[in-house]
């Protein structure tokens, strides 16, 4: 089995803090190891498992290979993007990378931006998985949902197998409505967004709903040219492949997804309220970094940067601050951080 992490996302959500130069991945949000770190140290005690396959921008090389380094784990190699095309052709590059030598091993699927509390369920998560992905299904796990967010793909169950569901529907970020009525109904879980199925299998199924991108990968790959620990993508190749994700390129389309539970205390930490909730907090339900002075302040996320930060009186506020970039927000709407995002790179 070869880990596949992808890291190759913006994580807009969480900005300022958060960029396009340091995005997510590489940042210690939730505790002292980078997220990328926790999730290449999350596979160790896993049985028959090889060094990982990053897959990240090329401009993140070096933080990506350090960061590894950091924690004693060598990858076996790192797939360089020259532009982002989203996951279903990231994932499509590392199968290609794993059966070049005629091998066809199975693929856990990992972004490398989530929190997971239980590694141990985790890993039994990823032990049942196993069957069901030898016998050529998509694997998914399905985390129970609690709120109606529309930022998740959605499953329902249909018959059980070999520790698991098969998939009878998979819906990728609906409407609000639809979540809803999803929440209410109790027969829907949430896409994790980690995947454990045969390389060879993802590859067929790419080569019936989405034929141009194995096409556009295939030759992105062939035209790649190893450059020490790094594999670089050949860029004019890659330019040509739709962009589009895992979850709507395939897991949507497939008649093969199957999904296995897991209760892992995982989170996505999508948005700094996600941050606050999964966090300890103090006796105010205050999440203070850095230095930072509270005074009848309750419910909120304070993160410091190199100067004194003063709150006093307010309720559910954000403020993050870094060196060239201030934000305060309600806690309420900080998944509309994204907006400013959005609008910062239209006026640069
Ligand atoms: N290499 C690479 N290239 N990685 C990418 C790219 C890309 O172009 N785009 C995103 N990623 C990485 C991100 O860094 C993250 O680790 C992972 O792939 C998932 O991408 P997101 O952009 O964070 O996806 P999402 O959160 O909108 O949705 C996915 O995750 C949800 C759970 O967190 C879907 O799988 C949903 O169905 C799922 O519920
Ligand atoms: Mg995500």
């Amino acid at each position: 089995m070869i880990p596949v992490i992808l890291c190759g996302g913006t994580g807009s959500r969480l900005w300022p803090l958060s960029r396009e130069a340091y995005p997510k991945q590489f940042l210690s949000l939730a505790g002292s190891q980078t997220m990328l770190q926790a999730t290449a140290l999350r596979l160790s005690g896993l049985a028959e498992v090889q060094a990982p396959i990053l897959v990240c921008n090329e401009v993140h090389r070096f933080a990506a290979a350090e960061q590894l380094q950091e924690i004693d784990r060598a990858p076996q190699s790192i797939l360089l993007e020259p532009c982002a095309r989203n996951t279903a052709p990231a994932i499509a590059l590392a199968a290609l990378a794993a059966t070049e030598s005629g091998e066809d091993p199975l693929l856990l699927v990992l972004p490398a931006d989530h929190v997971v509390a239980d590694v141990a369920a985790f890993q039994c998560a990823v032990d049942t998985a196993r069957g069901l992905a030898d016998s050529g299904h998509l694997v998914t796990f399905g985390i129970v949902p609690t709120t109606a967010e529309t930022g998740y793909g959605y499953i329902r169950s249909g018959e059980a197998v070999d520790g698991g569901w098969k998939v009878a529907e998979f819906v990728e970020k609906p409407d609000l409505a639809t979540a809803e009525q999803y929440l209410a109904s109790g027969e829907y879980s949430w896409n994790s967004g980690m995947f454990l199925f045969r390389a060879s299998r993802y590859l067929e199924e790419l080569a019936e709903h989405s034929p141009e991108m194995l096409d556009a990968c295939r030759a992105a790959f062939s035209g790649a040219i190893c450059d020490l620990d790094f594999t670089r993508i050949d860029a004019e190749a890659f330019a040509r492949c739709p962009s589009d994700s895992v979850d709507y390129a395939v897991m949507e389309k497939t008649e093969s997804a199957a999904v296995v539970p897991m209760q892992a205390g995982w989170s996505d930490v999508g948005s700094w309220s996600a941050l606050w909730e999964l966090a300890e907090r103090d006796d105010n339900d205050n999440l203070l970094r850095g230095d930072v002075l509270a005074e009848g302040a309750s419910g909120c996320l304070v993160h410091g940067g190199n100067r004194l930060i003063g709150i006093l009186g307010v309720q559910d506020l954000v403020v993050v601050d870094t060196d060239d970039a201030l934000m305060v927000a309600h806690k309420h709407r900080v998944q509309e951080v994204k907006t400013i995002v959005q609008r910062l790179k239209q006026s640069n």
